[in-house]
């Protein structure tokens, strides 16, 4: 596996894979790497002849500068991975490299961004975007594999791909778990022993609220889920919404959508965590 970390080298390398007639993937992650983005790249390998791994912590998707700075870093064990899945090169840019001057895109996806974690991170998908097309531009994939964990994100990124006229495919992975059910994030190694436990709250009540909503209304159902977190000491809810798959929007009666996804946010701690959950539809 090559690590590179030029756009002028990556650019070099994948042009002459592309003269040879070698499909190409990307798998754009944040590094702190773990079986998730394991499962993004091994899937990626299996459809494309060459696999690319980004691995850049994006500063203008930050709505926090804490957060930012926290976020792990761990480059090494990240490429030590990537081999082990056979991904042909790690690309991990700097900042620099990524900013030579300041991007001043502003993109607008409405109503995808105004909602969820578009309402409670201001700017947040104008940075992913703006990362995530510079990274289009440089590697030019076939396909890019992103986790639906970031459930919002890849609608974004897809309405993106469609606003830019970009010609690729877009792959949504599955969420990986851990064996006791949390949704495997990278942010997952900032919580301490007993906070992990708490944690763990979270996908238990949203297995739990699929077979309440089977004989609930989707009001009672999100109460369910509302409820059991904001019952769980050390846990704080940021919101709970059941949204149709589509167009996030939020719905009142599971008959207002085929595709129905319970979306949650919330702090463990001091650790931002994310997760969701399908009751219909979206296969
Ligand atoms: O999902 C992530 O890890 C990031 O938002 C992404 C897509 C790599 C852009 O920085």
């Amino acid at each position: 596996m090559k690590v590179i970390d030029t756009i002028k080298e990556l650019k070099s390398l994948l042009g002459e894979c592309r003269a040879a007639g070698k499909s190409i993937g990307l798998v754009p992650t944040m590094g702190a790497l773990h079986a998730g983005h394991a499962s993004l790249v091994e899937r990626a390998v299996k459809e494309n002849d060459v696999v690319v791994v980004s691995v850049f912590v994006n500063p203008t998707q930050f709505n926090d500068k804490n957060d930012l700075e926290k976020y792990p870093r761990t480059l090494e064990a990240d490429c030590a991975l990537l081999e082990k899945v056979g991904a042909a090169v790690a690309f991990a840019p700097s900042v620099q490299e990524m900013y030579p001057v300041e991007d001043t895109r502003q993109f607008s996806f409405a109503p995808l961004d105004t909602v969820m974690e578009g309402a409670c991170r201001p700017g947040h998908f104008n940075g992913v975007a703006q990362i995530v097309s510079k990274l289009f531009y440089a590697v030019e994939p076939d396909r890019a594999y992103f986790g639906e964990k970031d459930f919002q994100q890849l609608a974004i990124i897809r309405e993106m791909v469609r606003q830019l006229s970009l010609p690729l495919e877009i792959v949504g992975c599955p969420i990986v778990r851990e064996s006791d059910g949390l949704a495997m994030s990278s942010r997952n190694t900032l919580l301490s022993a007993d906070e992990r436990e708490r944690a763990l709250t979270i996908s238990s009540a949203l297995f739990a609220s699929v077979d309440f909503a089977k004989v609930n209304t989707l009001e009672a159902t999100k109460a369910f889920v509302e409820d059991i977190i904001n019952d769980t000491t050390g846990l704080e809810l940021e919101y709970y919404k059941i949204v149709d798959g589509d167009t996030l929007q939020e719905i009142k009666e599971w008959s207002d959508s085929d595709y129905a996804v319970g979306c949650i946010a919330l702090f463990c701690g001091n650790v931002r965590l994310i997760d969701n959950i399908k009751y219909k539809g979206g296969e």
